[in-house]
């Protein structure tokens, strides 16, 4: 494949913006979609502002800084996206939802493209099979938030072409991130064992064992993360760690995956984690996208 000039990001939501970005940094012209204008004004000041405290810290020059900004795109308009080498998608973690939006992708996209998910836990085999072109679709997980943390998981869907697995490496390197590769199976490799532990530690604070304070001290200083499993959780949002148990509980089919009643609670009351001021904990600020 050609090299990538044009990267598109479906979804404004904290791991879209970081990700549109990244490929912005590193010097790719991007366009980054949200169904949601308001979403899309909150991401074009949370990439402006994370992008000036990274020049201000020396992280990258004034130079990438205001070229970054100059690369980056903002459109409520999806079909914008026929020009675009490489798409990711973002959206929230739902199939059905995913493959509505692969069917119209597969349909805007030019025919050289390549569609990657950055979903946490889903199928791209079966998101693939949505489309008519699964040679060329991928899973591209990048972790929270995408500028700061090091690695991409490349999940190889049944039909995923080694063309397509090749030039989703060479990008993912251009990045400057380190790659995994995981064959395509429920939560992959990352979130196959870190949500059982945020999971369980919800069923902890459930049942009683514990404070939450006590729980994440006792996993930070403990075990050495640098956050508490519960903090994680709000951080990676609770909508997203509960679909992922679901996932996970489906497709092993094994009752130790099956998501704590305290987890679905918390989201069914709205209770997101920090993109929505509450979740585990309460936050008085606003979250930011990256914490840059
Ligand atoms: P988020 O809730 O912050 O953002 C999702 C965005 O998608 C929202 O802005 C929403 O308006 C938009 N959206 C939903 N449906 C849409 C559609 N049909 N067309 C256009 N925009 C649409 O969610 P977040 O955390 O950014 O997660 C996005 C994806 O990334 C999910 O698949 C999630 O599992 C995955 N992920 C999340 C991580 C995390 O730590 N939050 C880490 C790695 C992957």
């Amino acid at each position: 494949m050609a090299e990538v000039k044009m990267i598109a990001v479906v979804g404004g939501g904290q791991m879209g913006s970081g990700i549109a970005q990244v490929a912005a940094m590193n010097g790719i012209d991007v366009f980054l979609h949200d169904r949601d204008p308001q979403v899309l004004s909150k991401a074009s000041s949370s990439i402006s502002s994370s992008i000036h405290r990274m020049v201000s810290k020396g992280t990258i020059s004034q130079t990438v800084g205001v070229d970054a900004l100059k690369r980056l795109r903002l459109t409520t308009n999806l079909e914008d996206f026929h020009t675009a080498d490489f798409i990711i998608e973002a959206i929230v973690e739902s199939e059905d939802v995913k493959k509505s939006l692969f069917v119209r992708l597969d349909k805007i996209a030019k025919s050289s493209a390549i569609l990657a998910s950055n979903t946490s836990s889903i199928s791209i085999t079966r998101i693939a099979s949505s489309t008519t072109r699964p040679r060329q679709v991928i899973g591209m997980h990048f972790m929270n938030p995408p500028p700061l943390m090091k690695l991409i998981e490349i999940v190889r869907g049944a039909d995923t072409s080694d063309d397509t697995f090749a030039a989703t490496k060479a990008l993912s390197e251009r990045f400057g991130k380190v790659v995994i590769t995981s064959q395509d199976y429920p939560a992959f490799i990352v979130n196959r064992i870190l949500m059982p532990m945020i999971n369980e530690a919800f069923y902890t604070l459930y049942t009683g064992v514990a404070t939450k304070e006590d729980i994440d001290t006792g996993m930070k200083l403990g075990t050495n993360h640098p956050m508490g499993p519960l903090q994680l959780a709000d951080f990676i949002g609770l909508d997203v760690c509960l679909s992922v148990m679901r996932v996970l509980h489906t497709g092993l089919g094994d009752n130790k995956y099956a998501p704590c009643p305290l987890l679905v609670q918390y989201v069914d009351a709205g209770r997101l984690g920090r993109k929505r001021g509450i979740g585990v904990y309460e936050y008085s600020e606003e979250p930011r996208s990256t914490n840059s």
